[in-house]
């Protein structure tokens, strides 16, 4: 949500801002923007939209300089325009901001009264107002940041630039991400590793509450009590790697192929192959006999992999689940059990709700284990344990690879559970872990027979105005995850439904223009969903069936269309049809001409609220 690069480089800033601002653009694309010291005096360049029209702007208004600050915006305050686009600026500094200032209103009049004018109508412009009016009042550029700090109430990464400061930047957190990046002889500052790959793999990542001075050579970092901080530096590899489509046409497409290695990856960490036994990290001090409560909240498609553990932690770990989107959860000061644990299912890592919802916990003395795609994460450091997923950066902002791999941990966790528990035997859990060991090759079949039907659906598909997917058991919250792709990216609009609520009122929607999507696989609630599939097919309605080869049989010719998924066992089941679902979102948003990767208002890391 917003990405944030700065450099104080020995060569011309301007394309390599532009360059990390590429990599960032996943976390925003309303709107981009850079400014350059030249001779000491700050130069901005922006424009709306994409990055292309920055880049384009520069090619028509170059910007020298070696050091500089950029953005890749998703509005927040103020519609998107160049006039909104950060780097907001005074003569004084320049500033780039991820995050939302709470009491912005509040410090807008105070500097407006003082004789600030602004120019915008973002939260933003006042950070560097405030900093401004430190300087005025003859404050260094690092006093005047840190008496600013004080004032700005929300959640933040900023950097800032000063003019008549060629050798010194200054970086701050506070709820939003940001990294450190040493060069030969250089330093920056950027939001994720993803964006400093270019440049350097040794990476300070700062911890929540702390700023850091940059010059060239030295980086000085400060906790919130503005105690000298000693941050470990960190050697990052492999994350340039992550931005190559690899020849696919997008992404997504890309990371719906990648699902059987991403998936294999998760499932030997979580799993002993040789002896089928689920080993996850060990939650200090915890004793799984006397779990009586999971709480898990997450966001998004997360919220929806958490959605379906719950049936597995139900069934196979006995254990109460109680699962939120954790925007609704931090509100909700919901009281916690004695023995509880509480997971938080996340692709980022950062998402501000999700790590709102661990820090409630936390404070009322539950274990807290990250379920997490990003280790360097917030979220990954503050929970007590880390139960990875191994999907490698997930760059389309509709996630798939991700969800699978979520899907993948949670599953073995609720085995690992189970067994700590008691509640399952051990040949029970050699072969639910047989069965997860199966899901990669599973995966890779299930793909490869989808692709040609769902590009001939998607033709048809692309034409309707509403899709309704319905599911039963664990395959409901697959069809809320359904219909979540495909309005994402197609912006059809699509609802996810219990099968058995179909006739509680979206029956009423069933037309001959209305494709219904049905996930039955053949399993113990099949025969339940057929006849809901009997009863849209009654009414014209248009039913695409997703299902195995028996399931298919079974519903008949009454179905207007079918998507054949390899046999599986329950457990498998969730992560083997999440391709069908993924590839019908994605042929069907090609078939409409959509920005299947960067869809419109949307944002892969959302760190505000
Ligand atoms: C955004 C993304 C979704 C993602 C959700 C939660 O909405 O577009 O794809 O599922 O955030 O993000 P997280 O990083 O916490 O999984």
């Amino acid at each position: 949500m917003c990405g944030i690069i700065g450099v104080l480089g020995n060569e011309a800033a301007a394309p390599r801002l532009v360059e990390a601002l590429k990599r960032l653009e996943y976390r925003g694309y309303d709107s981009a923007g850079i400014a350059v010291l030249i001779n000491g005096q700050i130069e901005k360049r922006r424009a709306e939209g994409k990055i292309r029209n920055l880049e384009e702007l520069l090619t028509r208004n170059p910007a020298q300089g070696f050091e500089g600050i950029g953005h890749t915006r998703w509005a927040t305050h103020g519609k998107p325009s160049e006039r909104n686009a950060h780097p907001h600026a005074t003569d004084k500094v320049a500033i780039v901001h991820n995050g939302i200032i709470e009491n912005f209103r509040h410090l807008r009049e105070e500097l407006t009264t003082a004789g600030h004018v602004f120019e915008s109508e973002t939260d933003s412009e006042v950070i560097a107002h405030l900093i401004t009016h430190h300087l005025d009042q003859g404050l260094t550029p690092h006093e005047a940041v840190k008496a600013s700090l004080t004032r700005l109430e929300g959640a933040f990464a900023i950097a800032c630039l000063f003019s008549g400061q060629h050798d010194m930047m200054i970086g701050a957190r506070k709820g939003s991400p940001l990294v450190v990046g040493i060069g030969d002889g250089e330093m920056f500052l950027g939001s994720d590793a993803i964006a400093l790959a270019p440049f350097t793999e040794r990476l300070i990542y700062l911890e929540e509450g702390d700023h850091a001075v940059l010059t060239r050579d030295q980086v000085t970092v400060y906790d919130e009590q503005n105690r000298l901080a000693n941050r470990p530096v960190k050697i990052v590899q492999g994350a340039s790697a992550a931005m190559e489509k690899a020849g696919y046409r997008h992404f997504m497409l890309k990371e719906i192929a990648e699902q059987p290695e991403t998936t294999s990856r998760t499932i030997a960490n979580a799993i002993d192959g040789l002896n089928l036994v689920a080993q996850l990290p060990a939650i200090p001090n915890f004793d799984f006999k006397t779990l009586d409560r999971i709480v898990i909240s997450a966001c998004g498609t997360a919220y929806y992999a958490g959605c379906v553990a719950k049936y597995w932690l139900e069934r196979y770990a006995g254990v109460a689940v109680e699962i939120d989107v954790a925007s609704e959860f931090r509100y909700r000061e919901p009281p916690m059990p004695k023995n509880g644990l509480a997971l938080f299912v996340s692709q980022s890592g950062e998402t501000a709700d999700t790590l709102a919802a661990l820090r409630y916990c936390k404070s009322q003395g539950l274990a807290t284990v990250a379920v997490v795609n990003v280790p360097t994460s917030t979220i990954a450091r503050e929970a007590d344990v880390v139960w990875p997923t191994l999907a490698g950066p997930e760059i389309g902002v509709a996630s798939t690879k991700a969800f699978t791999a979520q899907l993948a941990t949670l599953a073995a966790a609720a085995i690992a559970i189970g067994r700590a528990r008691g509640k399952i035997s051990a040949e029970e859990e050699s072969a639910l872990c047989r069965s997860l060991i199966e899901v990669p090759r599973l995966l890779a079949e299930a793909i490869k027979t989808a692709e040609e039907p769902v590009q001939k659906l998607a033709q048809e598909l692309a034409k309707a105005r509403d899709v309704l997917y319905l599911g039963r058991g664990q395959s409901y919250p697959l069809a809320l995850e359904g219909a979540l792709k495909l309005k994402e990216i197609s912006y059809i609009h699509a609802e996810g439904y219990a099968a058995g609520e179909l006739k509680h009122g979206p029956i009423a929607l069933i037309d001959e223009e209305t494709p219904v999507i049905i996930i039955a696989p053949k399993d113990a609630v099949f025969d339940k969903t057929i006849s809901n599939l009997q009863e849209v097919a009654a009414r014209g309605g248009k039913v695409l069936l997703i299902s195995n080869k028996e399931g298919i049989e079974a519903a008949g010719d009454v179905v207007w269309a079918s998507i054949e998924v390899p046999d599986c066992d329950p457990i498998a089941a969730p992560i083997v049809y999440s391709a069908s679902i993924q590839l019908l979102a994605y042929y069907v948003a090609v078939q409409k001409g959509t920005d299947v990767d960067q869809p419109r208002n949307l944002a892969k890391s959302v760190t505000v609220e």
